[in-house]
């Protein structure tokens, strides 16, 4: 199983719509796929026409009780399981505080689900506190999605931080593997230059013994569509909402990269100066 965090402390950059929909299209792929929404908002959830309640077993449980994360996930699709989320998961980062082993949580639990997904994303809150940490502990790949923003690189070093503060200490195996650029305005100045800024920062060799040295950006530029705003109030990932609209064909296409690319696969690809 790949295990994936999508995360970015910033809000509003990305994450949920690319964990829904990148889950929905490996579903369809055939890849049996487990979301994990992680986020107290419940996003991913109700972008996936689940309505979080309290009295349902959710992630909040999972965190906090016994509950499996089989009991608190659903099908919502062919091949696309959910665990939801509730606002009761905002609690979550009080309750834990005293608790010994709490960024292991979530691995722990994850164990007895290894056999049974292809692939598991993590939507996280845009919040590098102990919700994050346990996602960081529990998978081996970050996504990290981007706005080209001119502040997009802001930030971004205290996000490398704390994963390679969480890879030091609790999860060696954790690498950055993909950069997602998000609401794309092809053709804009600021756009390119960002993009270029990126690429050039991820390719630096001085990094390549960092878990950010197998990062790179994915040649897929997930454009702005509105449609893909649309869609979480109707429940629908973008394939059942818009099957046509660019934004369907942009997340198609970076789960077709991501299908490609695999972490042993990634590192040895040539050309990648800076990867080597
Ligand atoms: N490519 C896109 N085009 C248009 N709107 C988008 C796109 N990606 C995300 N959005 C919208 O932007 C807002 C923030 O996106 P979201 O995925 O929720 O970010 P995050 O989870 O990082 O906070 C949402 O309203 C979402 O529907
Ligand atoms: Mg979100």
């Amino acid at each position: 199983m790949r295990k994936i965090a999508i995360i970015n402390q910033k809000g509003g950059v990305g994450k949920t719509t690319s964990s829904v929909n990148l889950s929905a299209a490996l579903a369809t792929a055939g890849q049996r796929v487990m979301l994990i929404d992680l986020d107290p908002q419940a996003h991913a959830t109700l972008h996936l026409g689940l309505a979080p309640s309290p009295d349902e077993a959710s992630m909040y449980h999972v965190l906090t009780e016994e509950t499996s994360l089989a009991e608190a996930r659903c099908q919502v699709a062919p091949n696309l399981c959910v665990a939801g989320s509730h606002i009761d998961l905002a609690a979550a980062e009080v309750e834990l505080a005293g608790v010994v082993g709490r960024e292991l949580i979530l691995r722990d639990k994850l164990a007895a689900d290894e056999d049974q997904f292809d692939y598991m994303f993590i939507d996280c809150p845009p919040s590098l506190g102990v919700l994050t940490i346990n996602a960081l502990a529990a998978v081996d790949e970050v996504f990290i999605p981007v706005q080209p923003h001119f502040l997009a690189l802001h930030g971004l070093s205290k996000l490398l931080e704390t994963i390679s503060l969480v890879g030091r200490r609790l999860n060696p195996q954790l690498r950055i593997t993909g950069i997602i650029f998000c609401l794309h305005e092809a053709g804009t100045r600021l756009a390119a230059e960002v993009t270029s800024d990126l690429e050039a920062f991820f390719e630096q060799p001085r990094h390549a013994a960092k878990p950010w040295g197998t990062a790179r950006p994915f040649h897929t530029r997930i454009r702005r569509n509105i449609r893909l705003a649309e869609a979480p109030s109707f429940g629908q990932s973008i394939f059942d909402y818009a099957p046509d609209s660019h934004g369907a064909t942009d997340y198609q296409q970076l789960a077709e990269e991501v299908l490609g690319h695999g972490i042993a696969g990634h590192v040895a690809a040539p050309g990648h100066a800076g990867i080597t």
